[in-house]
């Protein structure tokens, strides 16, 4: 059965337009798999802690190893990990915060990155191991980035999803969010249009 997994990172919660988005595209993409499962993550209202010293150390130690608290805390680590190895397609909604990814997002990001359980190193490089999934990155911007070389945040999120191996990434813009109402309902239309072309990708 085919699997979504929906991230939410905006501080408005599933009303926030990246997560109303983010919805939309799920929505459609359940329309064309109507057997499968689509979960939901709100960073936001269940923020994932920064990882610790003793947290970072944990994640190479052996199990046995480990103290309760380091293996508590790298079986949360697990559980995100199995969570998104379990998904075909991640739809992350995405808000830019200060030039950047929302933190909470970071601290994700900071989790599931895992030396020998979601990306190695060959003596060719690193290799992502979480192959064969797509991501769809739908971002909100108050102001205007894109094509313009001010945008850090969208290569920044590619190269991270390309390293664990999440080759296949798709982006979906709605900017110009905070320049008056017009340009706001502007963005949200050309982000439906954008997300609508994405129907054609079967996955
Ligand atoms: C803490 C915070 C920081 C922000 N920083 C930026 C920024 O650096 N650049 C920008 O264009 N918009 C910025 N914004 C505006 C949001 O990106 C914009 O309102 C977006 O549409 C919010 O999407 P959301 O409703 O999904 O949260 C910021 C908003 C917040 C709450």
């Amino acid at each position: 059965m085919k699997s979504l997994l929906q991230i939410n990172t905006s501080l408005n919660g599933s009303d926030g337009l990246s997560s109303v988005l983010a919805s939309e595209y799920a929505a459609r993409w359940k329309a064309r798999h109507p057997g499968g499962e689509v979960h939901v993550r709100d960073l936001a209202a269940e923020p994932v802690p920064h990882i610790d010293a003793a947290t970072f150390a944990a994640f190479g130690l052996s199990p046995d190893a480990r103290t309760p608290q380091q293996r508590e805390a790298v079986g949360y680590s697990d559980e995100l990990i199995a969570e998104l190895k379990a998904a075909d397609v991640v739809v992350l909604g995405l808000p830019m915060h200060n030039f950047s990814i929302p933190s909470v997002l970071k601290a994700y990001f900071d989790q599931v990155a895992r030396a020998g359980v979601t990306f190695r190193y060959t003596e060719a490089g690193p290799e992502g191991l979480l192959k064969g999934k797509r991501a769809v990155l739908v971002q909100t911007r108050g102001g205007r980035y894109r094509d313009n070389g001010t945008d850090t945040q969208t290569p920044y999120v590619i190269g991270f999803l390309n390293f664990l191996g999440i080759a296949d990434v798709d982006v979906v813009y709605a900017e110009g969010t905070a320049m008056g109402a017009e340009q706001l309902n502007e963005a949200i239309a050309d982000a439906r249009r954008q997300i609508k072309s994405l129907d054609a990708l079967a996955a």
